[in-house]
């Protein structure tokens, strides 16, 4: 959601903010922008509604080696031209990047209004900009330590100021990060556009202003000049492209048997607070919700520990009891509403552990732990190898947890994948290309399989896709079965298959057409399945993962076969910043 990229040093500073923020495409975006210092210090600016390869050379085009840009995600005011940052002064001295949101600025504009300031835009972030050109008389950072205390809301910021040669940042409840280069300095809203240049990076705290030139960043908190670690990232440039495959969303699922060995591998222990623990409680939304409704199932039934489950967009506004370990898990470790439930959890004076695939992000400063995910960045909206990676994570802790039971199977889990990699999926694509409605379902850690295929089908191919507790079909969307409404069954080995068998066969009598997930060389299965996925043997762990790749892989298929823009669905953002 929104993403900004800044430059200062002896390059032409137009192109490389360009491409930055290509990288940060991904994380959605209506318009974009760049302003760039002119040699003569006067600020230059190209900004409009689209995509960025419509209009890639003219922004490029701008002249100066520093800079600064923008993706929106509409927020305050439609997307237009006018609302796309930058966003300036009444004389046009200060320009201004913004992600987040100013939630007084409604007051703060009235007031602005009220003195003589003209506003261009609708958004929220022109405050800032009207704001600095009161206090400004030729030090940026002396002006932004001026007005950032009447903002309330959240805000990753990057401005600059014809007569100051810095760049001033400043972070509070959004992500920013600084790129180290050799005469260069960098900044962006997450490390991607970053990679390309340099592998020292610095993530800001909240309440932290940097001053950027281009051999150094200062950062201050207050009044006190602070210093922050610069850390070594280890994702590699390659990580962040497309390779030769058609959709980071497709690479990103090949991926999966090396990210799931790689994090399995690196959780050696078990953090001190789940050790200790007698009960869990997860906080997280979409896929991270499924990866922890996954956990559930796998720790209460493996080691008999309570697990609790919320919605962190529920859980921060209610407030159900809560003693026990709060987990929030977050591949971006910046989706506000997890961050929220976070946060109210430690008010509750709970223990807390975060899981993450983002070093230094936010969720990482508010949990009192955590464990990292080994899946490198994950490009493509629609979260795959973060799935398998926060599994990997879960499974491990469970295997831990248990005394080891579990560690042959999750060492040899990856081969599993890989089979499933291979299968030919294209009869049950058919069966759900030409369809409205789909149905996923399945029972205990197969429901959660099937919530997160639902959502896999909906978010990219748009077809209305929903899961479902196998049992709880007849309660209610049995009415909606129909021959043009097919549902995708899981039914493994285990002690559900013969209730899973006779909801299948309940579901085939209302003349439903069913693809049956199911264990290779199950003969009576397969007859009864209209079309039949039959998988390699394997323990519970296994089988969660090759059915989650099989449903990651139809719906990809599907999505593709009708020609949608897979990496970047519409309305939908890849880090959701904001509540
Ligand atoms: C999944 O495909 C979605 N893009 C979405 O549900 C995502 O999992 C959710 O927004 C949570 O993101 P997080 O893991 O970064 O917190």
């Amino acid at each position: 959601m929104c993403g900004i990229v800044g430059y200062t040093g002896y390059r032409p500073a137009a192109p490389i903010v360009v491409e930055g923020l290509k990288k940060l495409e991904y994380r959605g975006y209506d318009s974009f922008g760049v302003a760039a210092k002119n040699n003569d210090m006067s600020i230059d600016c190209y900004k409009r509604q689209g995509r960025i390869s419509e209009a890639e050379k003219a922004a490029s085009m701008l002249k100066g080696t520093m800079g600064i840009g923008h993706t929106r995600w509409a927020t305050h005011g439609v997307p237009n031209d006018v609302n796309a940052h930058p966003h300036y002064d009444c004389r046009k001295r200060i320009a201004v990047v913004h992600n987040g949101i100013i939630e007084n600025y409604a007051e703060l504009k009235r007031g602005l209004v009220s003195r003589g300031h003209s506003f261009s835009s609708d958004t929220d972030t022109e405050v800032i900009a009207h704001l600095l050109e009161e206090v400004y008389t030729g030090d940026l950072f002396k002006a932004m330590k001026a007005i950032l205390p009447k903002l309330s809301g959240s805000y990753a910021l990057l401005v600059m100021a014809e007569g100051d040669d810095r760049i001033i940042a400043a972070r509070e409840s959004s992500p920013l990060v600084l790129g180290f280069g050799d005469g260069e300095m960098f900044a962006a809203s997450d490390m991607t556009p970053l990679l390309d240049h340099t592998e020292r990076m610095m993530f800001l705290e909240d309440g932290d202003i940097a001053v950027l030139s281009p051999d150094n960043a200062r950062v201050f908190s207050g009044d006190t000049e602070v210093t922050r670690k610069v850390e070594l990232i280890d994702w590699s440039v390659g990580d962040a492209k497309r390779g030769g495959f058609k959709h980071f969303m497709l690479k990103e699922i090949y991926e999966q048997p090396h990210v799931f060995s790689d994090t399995i591998r690196s959780v050696e222990t078990v953090p001190d607070g789940l050790a200790r623990c007698k009960g869990a409680m997860v906080v997280a939304c979409g896929t991270s919700y499924h990866a922890g409704m996954v956990f559930k199932y796998l720790l209460e039934e493996a080691c008999h520990i309570p697990v609790r489950l919320e919605l962190g967009s529920e859980f921060k506004y209610f407030t159900p009891p809560v003693t026990e370990l709060v987990i929030g898990i977050t591949q971006s470790g910046e989706t506000a509403d997890t961050l929220a439930a976070l946060k109210k959890a430690k008010a509750h004076n709970c223990p807390t552990l975060a899981i993450t695939n983002v070093l230094g992000s936010t969720v990482t400063r508010i949990a009192d732990e955590t464990l990292y995910m080994r899946a490198g960045p994950e490009i493509s909206v629609a979260a795959t190898k973060s799935f398998i990676a926060e599994l990997a994570v879960l499974m491990q802790c469970v295997n831990h947890l248990s005394g080891g039971k579990f560690s042959e199977e999750i060492f040899r889990a990856n081969r599993a994948v890989e089979e499933v990699l291979l299968l030919d999926l294209s009869t049950a694509v058919q069966t759900c290309n030409g369809a409205d409605h789909i149905f996923f379902v399945g029972r205990g850690p197969f429901y959660a399989v099937a919530l997160e295929g639902a959502l896999k089908m909906k978010e990219i191919s748009y077809i209305h896709a929903e899961g479902y507790a196998a049992g709880e079909i007849k309660h209610g969307p049995f009415a909606l079965l129909s021959p043009k409404t097919p549902v995708v069954a899981i039914c493994m080995p285990g002690s559900t298959y013969g209730v899973m068998v006779s909801n299948i066969k309940e579901m085939k009598a209302r003349g439903t057409p069913v693809v049956v997930i199911g264990a290779g060389g199950d003969d009576e299965l397969a007859a009864i399945a209209d079309v039949y996925i039959g998988l390699p043997k394997g323990g519970l762990m296994e089988e969660v993962l090759m059915t989650t790749v099989v449903l990651q892989l139809l719906a990809y298929r599907t999505a593709d076969s009708l020609g949608r823009d897979i990496d970047k669905p519409r309305n939908l953002a890849k880090s959701v910043t904001v509540e």
